[in-house]
């Protein structure tokens, strides 16, 4: 995501006198403590944390091409803009795109490699306006949809509709991945899921403005239909339900593929589509002209003040997080009361870095079960803009308690570092071996501590394969891993989309006291 951001963050050259730091200028609220940069375990936190960055920015620049050189070769020749040219092409120049979900299908389906999962989602300014952009990138297997290329367009259709965002498609897609069809067509949240959602928000006067600048084939053929705007490129745009093999071999007839679906016959005859573009270039222009159309205006329910520029350089964050989750540090931000800020309309920011709650005979008898119902009751009915960045470990309730996927944030991201499982894998292998042991001793059977360490090594394994960020983000548990430097500016931009919407009043449920 770092990389698809275009502000540049201003260094901070400021001196720092050790001690309490104070926030802002004010020096009566202090926040944490001034960290010692010179001691061994911030120096080994940077790098730690620093090797994990420059690898983020390895993978994510590998992404970025889309498919491989063949395929793009082969798009360029037809006079067509790569799928991100076409997002850089789109937004306000200047202004930056918060791309979501870049490692989506990263490592995820055997010896197939799905860049970004074939699809570029996120959020941009055009004509001002703050728009949900989905790009299908027909460099991967001509675009077409993998089970987590449907999850990723459905993702950001949940975010356009929770944000009340308009949406844009840039339309170049084969439809349904073939070979893959029974795990994109049938279920709810499959491909038809797209449509539905189109019609849903359609139905709320959330703009969907689609462009055809390459295939829309069958199931694909609905986004523009489906549109309240569309626009065709001349030569390049077609839509049909069925293309030319699949007519030939259902009815015999021979026809192609421009005649069959081209921006001629479906701006002069079919109606289908509303405008007609020279190429690319046309099309996003007059994309940017039917959003500034819209007359959208964004109302605000809450004051806005101007921001300020932190007091100090945001790469201390390396040094003071580092990658061992073992290793405590001090958080002073992020917690406030969940009540207090459904009444002001204050959006709640959770910074996960959590264990789990607390366990054992003291706490369940003080009832630690009811406290942490309590919070993860608060957590899921607070409806004002929630948004979560997994920071260190996120692990078992504590993740449900600090809004992780399952409570609905706004935005959820993840610092390279994040871990997320149910529990540690360590704390797993013990469980899993204390059962083996008990079964194994009702049954009058030896358990060696060679059969102990057998049964361990695999888990602590798997748990360690499926906590990884990289894990979570193929597979859209999250909405895009994260340099920390970037943090603010992500949460600015995050929280700046999601002030399109109207912040709803909050009911709370019953709550056992
Ligand atoms: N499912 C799976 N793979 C598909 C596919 C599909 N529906 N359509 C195309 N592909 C693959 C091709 O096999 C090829 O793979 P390869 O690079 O490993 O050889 C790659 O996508 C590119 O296809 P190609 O035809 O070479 O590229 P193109 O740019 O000339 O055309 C399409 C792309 C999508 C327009 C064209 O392939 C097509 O019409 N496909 C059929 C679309 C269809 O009928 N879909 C059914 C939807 S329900």
């Amino acid at each position: 995501m770092w990389a698809a951001l275009r502000l540049a963050l201003r260094p901070c050259n400021r001196t720092f006198v050790p001690g309490p730091r104070a926030y802002h200028g004010d020096s009566v609220a202090t926040l944490g403590t001034q960290p010692d940069s010179g001691s061994a375990i911030y120096q080994e936190n940077y790098e730690q944390m620093k090797a994990l960055v420059n690898q983020l920015r390895e993978r994510a620049q590998k992404i970025r091409l889309g498919g491989n050189e063949k395929a793009r070769e082969l798009h360029k020749s037809r006079g067509k803009l790569l799928a991100r040219e076409r997002v850089d092409n789109l937004i306000d120049p200047g202004s930056p795109f918060l791309e979501l979900s870049q490692f989506a299908g990263y490592q995820l389906y055997v010896n197939e490699e799905v860049p970004a999962g074939g699809i570029i989602t996120g959020i941009g300014r055009v004509s001002g306006v703050e728009c949900v952009i989905v790009a299908n990138d027909a460099t991967v297997k001509g675009g077409t949809y993998y089970p987590v290329t449907v999850k990723k367009h459905l993702r950001a259709q949940e975010i356009a509709m929770q944000n009340r965002l308009p949406c844009i498609y840039l339309v170049d897609s084969g439809g349904a991945n073939l070979p893959r069809q029974a795990e994109i067509f049938p279920d709810r949240d499959h491909f038809g899921r797209i449509f539905y959602n189109q019609a849903i928000m359609s139905s709320q006067n959330i703009a969907q403005i689609a462009v055809v600048m390459g295939s829309c084939t069958a199931g694909g053929a609905y986004v523009p239909a489906m549109a309240d705007e569309n626009i065709i490129v001349r030569k390049q745009g077609t839509i049909f339900l069925a293309g030319p093999p699949l007519v030939k071999a259902a009815t015999g007839e021979e026809v192609s593929a421009e005649d069959l679906g081209g921006a001629d016959l479906h701006c002069r005859k079919s109606g289908v589509s509303d405008y007609y573009a020279l190429d690319d270039h046309h099309a996003l222009h007059l994309t940017r002209v039917i959003v500034r159309n819209q007359n959208y205006q964004k109302k605000l329910d809450v004051t806005v003040e101007p921001s300020e520029d932190p007091l100090f350089p945001a790469d201390e964050l390396y040094g003071i997080v580092g990658t061992n989750l073992k290793r405590p540090f001090d958080i002073r931000e992020g917690a406030h009361f969940i009540q207090i800020c459904c009444q002001r309309n204050i959006p709640l920011l959770f910074l996960q870095n959590i264990t789990g709650f607390m366990v054992g005979r003291e706490y369940e008898a003080e009832g630690i079960a009811k406290d942490g119902a309590k919070m993860v009751a608060a957590v899921a009915c607070a409806k004002v803009p929630k948004i979560t960045i997994i920071i260190g470990g996120s692990y078992g309730a504590g993740n449900y308690g600090m809004c992780g996927r399952a409570y609905s944030p706004r935005f959820l991201y993840l610092w390279p570092n994040a871990r997320i499982s149910v529990m540690g894998g360590e704390q797993a292998a013990n469980v899993l071996a204390t059962v083996a042991k008990d079964q194994r001793a009702r049954e009058g059977k030896k358990f060696s501590s060679a059969d102990e360490a057998a049964l361990k090594e695999p888990i602590i394994k798997r748990f360690e394969e499926e906590g990884d960020p990289y894990y979570s983000s193929a597979r859209l548990w999250d909405d895009g891993i994260i340099d920390p430097v970037d943090t603010r500016l992500v949460l600015g931009l995050s929280l700046s989309a999601a002030l399109n919407a109207p912040i709803p009043k909050t009911d709370f449920g019953i709550l056992r006291m």
